[in-house]
């Protein structure tokens, strides 16, 4: 052997030991490398394809807010993916048309009519979609309301507005894990998705106060989720929207439309099924890795400076 080659020979050598000590030493590493598998990385990606070719299949989902908007699309989604639907919401005949839609698009769902800002109610529906379905897998806490007419900045608030629009959407997703997290925990685990908005991140002249605290409040609750079950497999993450056009902005004519869509560097509102896409990577199995996480779905708003 030449001197030059010495270096090399060692190098391999210690390579080849440090391998075969991974291989059968280390266990968090064997175990990373049969997920990952190192020597055969094609049939690593084949497994994670099959089992992702319906990407919610054999879930549960229960979904708040389902009967317009995101929670609708979501709902729709989640069953075009395999998940059977838990339809939460207050308004009973938009929550029976939603899932009237998921089954006549060959999907399985159930209503519940549940005003999230209600313990008893949510705890109700909890156990009348586990009993319907059996489990749940994902809880998607989309539910929530924006007054314009009545929630203001803080100086003109009034404190029934404030505490109806906490009890909604701060105390409603509170409630939904309260009850739906042992559900999880039960099943090994799951996926939390709780629906802020880019209003938690932003001031804006024209405030809706109770909507950005609630808002806010909703990152800090869903990390701390996110850290106390994580030994349990319970993953939880916030999803930014920024301006959908969903009935929620229903009072917002064609022209102020334009207007919010000229400052949207992708120039357009988002779509429902914008929101849901972002919403169904979280519930899937593809981000078992991410776990108190916020994800911005604006169109590049909040990061455009206008
Ligand atoms: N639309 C937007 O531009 C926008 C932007 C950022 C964040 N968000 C958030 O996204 C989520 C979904 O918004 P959307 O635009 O689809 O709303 P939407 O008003 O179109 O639909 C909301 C659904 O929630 C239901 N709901 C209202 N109060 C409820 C209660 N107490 N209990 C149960 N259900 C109730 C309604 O009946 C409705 O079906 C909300 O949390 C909202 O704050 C919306």
């Amino acid at each position: 052997m030449r001197i030059a080659d010495c270096g090399f020979q060692v190098k391999r050598e210690i390579f080849q030991f440090e391998i075969s000590r991974l291989c059968i030493g280390d266990f968090a590493i064997a175990d990373y490398r049969s997920s990952f598998s190192i020597r055969n990385p094609q049939s690593a990606i084949r497994n994670r394809q099959s089992a992702i070719d319906m990407r919610l299949k054999d879930k549960v989902a229960l979904i708040t807010g389902a009967g317009m908007g995101m929670g609708r699309a979501a709902s729709l989604l989640f069953a075009r993916e395999g998940a059977r639907i838990a339809v939460l919401d207050i308004n009973a005949e938009a929550g029976e048309e939603t899932a009237a839609l998921v089954r006549s698009d060959g999907g399985e769902a159930a209503f519940f009519r549940c005003d999230v800002g209600v313990e008893e109610n949510v705890k109700k529906s909890v156990a009348d979609a586990v009993t319907a379905f059996g489990k749940l897998n994902i809880l998607f806490n989309n539910a929530g309301v924006l007054w314009r007419d009545r929630d203001f900045e803080v100086t003109r608030t009034d404190e029934r507005i404030w505490d109806r629009v906490m009890g909604i959407n701060l105390k409603g997703p509170v409630f939904v894990c309260k009850y739906g997290i042992p559900e999880l925990i039960r099943q090994g685990g799951g996926s939390v998705i709780t629906t802020s908005s880019i209003s938690a991140l932003l001031g804006y002249k024209r405030a809706q106060d109770a909507y950005t605290a609630s808002k806010g409040a909703l990152i800090s609750l869903s990390r701390s989720i996110a850290v106390v079950y994580a030994d349990k497999k319970v993953r939880s993450n916030i999803i930014h929207p920024g301006f959908v056009d969903t009935p929620m902005q229903k009072e917002l004519s064609e022209e102020a439309k334009q207007g919010i869509a000229q400052l949207v560097p992708l120039r357009r509102l988002a779509q429902p099924l914008d929101i849901a896409y972002c919403a169904l990577f979280l519930a899937s199995d593809e981000s078992s890795y991410i776990t108190g996480a916020e994800i911005v779905v604006d169109g590049g708003l909040t990061i455009s400076g206008a």
